[in-house]
């Protein structure tokens, strides 16, 4: 990397300090009991996880970006097993009969890996997940149509590359999903993130399945010393990150702002209102003039709260 891209490289991330004389530090967890959209399901073998490693360590660098609304550019994706039987063809959709991909079908490891766990006729989707650091996938709910089915498919992570500046944020927790369980979302319909702040690749196998585990702990459980709580604001500051917002706004620093606010989702419980509507309230404090931008704030908390695509 040279001077000049290192430059830009902390330039570029520095949204993730705005506001940060209004907002507490996160604390470790003690208490997660009102917390379970995140839990530890399976036990992973680590000898077979680490020849697991090394394969996908093998293909990752075909992993490609997809869902490009909701991130910015560091989240990259390779199907395992999908519908179609097609690497390339990541986005995800319900499919009765999960077939291998031509990249799985050179995985050894991975496939037992796979198999030693789910009942590979019932996976819907299996794909690497590969999130660069720095990166961001903004606070959204996954609301297609199979998320609203009774028997919708359970997401699972399975971690072969992480370290714990790359978390999971959901319901004002920050989860790092360390390696050696199978870890399980049990509602992506709620509002949740992925932030990076640490310096090497996260990489997941993340798979979609309808159907009981193979291999399985006694009790789903989360350890909480991978658990921060995020600490709780009131209106008021959220009424003063607005405004702060707002003025950078009209200094020209649009990115910046809408960055910063966004990374809060990360960093802060907003009490129920989104990273987007603050955003949305920000334009919207600054007159007729940037009324544009707020019908496109709209359309974007549509589309990221509520799943609705609008044209
Ligand atoms: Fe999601």
């Amino acid at each position: 990397m040279s001077a000049r891209e290192a430059r830009i490289t902390i330039a570029d991330q520095s949204y993730r300090n705005f506001a940060s004389d209004l907002i507490p530090l996160p604390s470790l967890a003690t208490d997660i009991t009102g917390y379970g959209d995140v839990v530890q399901v399976a036990p992973v073998d680590p000898a077979l996880l680490a020849v697991v490693k090394g394969e996908v360590g093998g293909v990752v660098g075909r992993a490609k970006s997809n869902y490009d609304k909701y991130h910015d550019g560091r989240w990259k994706l390779l199907a395992l097993v999908n519908g179609s039987g097609d690497s390339q063809d990541t986005t995800l959709a319900d499919s009765t009969e999960g077939k291998p991909t031509e990249v799985l079908q050179k995985m050894p490891a991975t496939t037992a890996l796979l198999e030693e766990t789910f009942a590979m006729s019932s996976i819907v989707s299996a794909r690497i997940a590969r999130f660069q650091p720095g990166g961001n996938l903004w606070e959204h709910a996954d609301l297609t149509p199979m998320e609203k089915q009774e028997t919708r498919p359970l997401r699972h992570h399975i971690p072969t590359h992480t370290e714990p500046g790359a978390v999971f944020v959901s319901n004002g927790y920050r989860v790092h999903m360390a390696p050696g369980s199978v870890w399980r979302i049990d509602d992506i319909g709620r509002a949740h993130g992925v932030t990076h702040e640490g310096t090497r690749d996260r990489i997941h196998l993340m798979v979609d399945y309808r159907g009981d585990l193979r291999t399985a702990y006694d009790q789903p459980h989360l350890d909480p010393s991978y658990v921060q709580r995020l600490p709780e604001i009131g209106k008021d500051i959220i009424q003063t990150i607005t405004n702060r917002a707002a003025n950078l706004i009209e200094d020209g620093q649009e990115a910046f702002a809408e960055n910063g606010v966004h990374s809060l989702f990360f960093r802060v419980a907003l009490g129920g209102i989104s990273t987007h509507e603050i955003i949305r309230d920000a334009y919207a404090s600054l007159g007729l003039n940037w009324s544009h931008k707020v019908d496109e704030w709209n359309d974007k908390i549509a589309l990221y709260m509520q799943g609705v695509e609008r044209a």
